[in-house]
């Protein structure tokens, strides 16, 4: 039987228990994930293998009973692929060798095509639904256009966001000419990995939170909207779900929920409670447990992730998450309390709603 829980409430659909996925759920707190990367010889190596992609996108599923799956990529893949010299440094994350700091620069970027030099993200799409045999629906994913820019312009991950930050306010034409290709490119790379098979597409909008109220509308926002209208929103006759993720986004919840998507994810610092009173009649929500909470006992990460479903309290529209990526010390028997107590009481529950 297919599971597609986690497709029916993002569609605000009634469901016998909240689906729950996790943000970065294949990845270093896996033992199994390390191996596998060790025999890819890299991070990178193992995105750009598709069978291998596959094999640790499945590993969670085998520990856990998510109710989907995530294609196991990067959002680095489109700087990468338009020739910024990607690589990891060991213990630092993401660094590139040509950033992009000057018009010129920004003048010279090609929009990368999706089914020549990312290939290997739509070839590895194709292996992951062969092999997960329509068990769990698959999530395909991209980085937004600010936050891609933002590794791109400071050439890895920042602090402060002074490089680009300057660049927003003196040079904002600059900026905004690198945001419309970026949006182009998410577009057309988000459609091809819906055209190789994924059922549901998330935007990562990691570093939308560090903008200012009025620069958050006009140098993020606008241009996941305009990605949103350029997607294929159905395919076969079925909805490919829109989940719009920024971090920090709580103060913009409203006008988030206006951009079209289907779904808001919501970072471990908001009130689901409240969310669903300012924007749950329009769109699903995913979230939000503060992934700290793994850190803890297994008691406390039950009560913390009753406390969220006992919140919501409905049984449709919402997807359980954690409200940012799992940390890569968290022990993974934490994991499976977690995924079978939403599942537990979110099932005694649906009787009484
Ligand atoms: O959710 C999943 O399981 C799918 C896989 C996934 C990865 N990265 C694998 C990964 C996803 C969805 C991402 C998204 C991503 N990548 C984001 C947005 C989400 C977020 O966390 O805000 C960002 C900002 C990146 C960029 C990136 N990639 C950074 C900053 C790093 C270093 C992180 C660190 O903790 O060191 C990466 C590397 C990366 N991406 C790893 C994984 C499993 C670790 C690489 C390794 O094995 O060493």
């Amino acid at each position: 039987m297919p599971n597609h829980r986690f497709l029916k409430a993002l569609l605000r659909q009634p469901v016998d228990k909240t689906p729950v996925w996790i943000m970065r759920q294949a990845g270093r707190y896996l033992p199994e994930y390390l191996e596998t990367r060790k025999r890819a010889g890299s991070f990178l190596n193992l995105c750009k293998t598709p069978e291998l992609a596959c094999e640790v996108t499945i590993q969670p599923l085998a520990r856990f009973e998510l109710d989907a799956a995530i294609l196991f990529s990067d959002i680095l893949t489109i700087p990468d692929a338009m020739g910024l010299g990607l690589h990891f440094v060991e213990g630092e994350g993401p660094r590139f060798k040509n950033p992009v700091q000057t018009i010129a620069a920004i003048k010279n970027i090609g929009i990368p095509d999706p089914e020549d030099e990312l290939k290997y993200v739509c070839d590895a799409v194709r292996v992951i639904r062969h092999e997960l045999n329509d068990t769990v629906p698959l999530i395909g994913f991209s980085g937004s256009p600010w936050t891609l820019a933002t590794y791109m312009v400071e050439g890895g991950p920042s602090k402060t966001f002074s490089t680009i930050k300057k660049m927003l306010y003196a040079e904002p034409q600059a900026l905004h000419l690198l945001l419309g290709k970026l949006a182009d490119s998410v577009t057309q790379y988000l459609n091809a990995q819906i055209a190789a098979g994924v059922q549901a597409v998330q935007i990562f909008d990691s570093w939308g939170g560090i903008l200012s109220h009025q620069a958050y509308q006009d140098f993020s926002l606008t241009y996941m909207k305009k990605i949103i209208q350029g997607l294929t929103r159905e395919i076969d006759g079925k909805r490919v779900p829109v989940i719009l993720f920024t971090k920090g986004g709580g103060q913009w919840l409203e006008a988030i929920a206006d951009s079209g998507c289907d779904a808001v994810g919501l970072d471990w610092t908001v009130d689901i409670a409240n969310a669903k009173e300012r924007i749950g009649d329009k769109v699903a929500l995913q979230g939000n447990l503060d992934p700290a909470v793994l850190f803890a006992s297994p008691e406390v990460v039950k009560q913390e992730a009753q406390r969220i479903i006992r919140s919501f309290n409905d049984n449709t529209g919402h997807v359980f998450n954690l409200g940012h990526g799992i940390d890569k010390s968290t022990n993974p028997d934490n994991v499976k309390v977690l995924v079978d107590a939403v599942h537990e009481y979110a099932a005694r529950r649906t009787n009484a709603f």
